[in-house]
């Protein structure tokens, strides 16, 4: 049996996103800055699915843009915002995914802007008193980023109540919503959000297509010079194929939204129950409170069975993750878990969810942890 338990890594595209793209990879090549009849249809193309975006999140079309995924929306938010809004002070946490992580460091080291760092507790839950009490610090024009729902522990971050502290005090608010898109409803009518950031492939669109959301109020410049495609915002040729499948994975998971939602809640509880049987099971992050149903992350006592177990599951056939997103191929320890405690030697694993996923598969999961966790 082959199991995908790595949703929060990637998701499998929905068939019916791979059949909207073909299309546009097969038939509509044309470059959507050509003004003949095949580049005004894969421009056409483009068009609707702003148009689609924009209607899910209650934002005007002008104020999305498309871009490579959530890492270049992070980059081009933060630093864009620093380098034509005036930004002196960017409040963010430890627990933000590395690329919003790093892109700080990078700000840090080329420019004069503070970075302060919120706190957390040991569920990983932002502290809003202590970003209230750094925003009372008006001194310095100041950016709020911080993630929606975080990827390695899955807590949720209430974007009304930090946009309202940011509001209160004229501060821009970034927030990374790379796992939040397609698992919540968001009305940027609504809440105060300055910049957001979304990824196609963590809701079963195609990898390396996301968008910005840039609110009329905050303009920045472009993350990359080029040609004048997105408004000028971002040079290069448009992902035509992928956009359109961004948009369908959008639309099927906002009009599925509920039934997918009560189906990964399902299979989390059983999971959890599962969990808890083994016995010497932690349960990191806020997993009682507010927080992604997708994600459960786990960790076992450091001994040598359990080093090997995402090895081990993966010999089995069930792909989980033992630490973040391996982008050189080489799985580290979770930043996430480190931050919040650095003493602990445990071994973590995260196991994420899709509505693909089966009861069955979760008892196939659950076998095979009783053979190679030592719990
Ligand atoms: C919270 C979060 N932000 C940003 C990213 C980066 O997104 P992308 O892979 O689209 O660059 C990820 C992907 O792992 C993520 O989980």
């Amino acid at each position: 049996m082959r199991v995908y338990f790595d949703n929060a890594a990637t998701t499998p595209l929905a068939e019916e996103v791979f059949e909207a793209m073909v299309p546009y990879l097969k038939n509509h090549y044309g470059n959507p800055s050509s003004i003949h009849s095949a580049g005004r249809k894969a421009r056409a193309a483009i068009e609707q699915a702003r148009k689609t975006v924009a209607r899910y999140l209650n934002a005007s079309i002008g104020e999305i843009f498309f871009t490579s995924g959530g890492t270049e929306s992070n980059n081009m938010v933060l630093k864009g915002a620093v380098k034509k809004l005036g930004i002196q002070r960017i409040i963010s946490s430890p627990l933000e995914h590395p690329c919003v992580i790093k892109s700080l460091k990078s700000i840090e080291e080329d420019t004069n802007v503070q970075i302060d760092w919120v706190a957390h507790d040991h569920l990983g839950r932002i502290s809003l008193d202590q970003l209230e009490e750094l925003l009372q610090q008006k001194t310095k024009k100041t950016l709020v980023s911080l993630m929606h729902q975080n990827n390695e522990i899955g807590n949720r971050l209430s974007l009304d109540k930090v946009a309202q502290l940011c509001a209160e005090h004229q501060a821009l608010f970034h927030t990374d919503s790379v796992q939040g898109i397609g698992y919540q409803q968001i009305d940027l009518q609504k809440t105060n959000i300055s910049f957001l950031s979304g990824s196609a492939h963590k809701f079963h669109g195609p990898k390396g297509i996301g968008f910005v959301y840039i609110n009329n109020n905050n303009q920045i410049p472009p993350f990359m010079d080029g040609g004048a495609q997105e408004r000028n915002m971002r040079g290069g040729t448009e992902h035509t194929a992928g956009i359109v499948g961004l948009a369908k994975a959008m639309t099927l998971a906002y009009d599925h939204l509920e039934e997918r939602l009560e189906k990964i809640q399902q299979l989390r509880n059983y999971l959890v129950e599962g969990l808890k049987d083994l016995g010497d099971v932690k349960f990191n992050g806020d997993y009682l409170g507010p927080c992604h149903p997708k994600i459960i992350n786990v960790s076992f006592p450091d001994n040598v069975k359990n080093n090997m177990l995402v090895f081990n599951l993966d010999i089995a056939g069930i792909c989980a993750s033992g630490g973040s997103a391996c982008s050189s191929g080489v799985e580290s320890a979770s930043p996430v878990l480190a931050a919040i405690d650095p003493t602990d030697t445990r071994r973590s694993v995260r196991f994420s969810l899709s509505h693909y996923n089966t009861m069955e598969e979760v008892d196939y999961l659950l076998e095979k942890l009783k053979d190679h966790a030592q719990a």
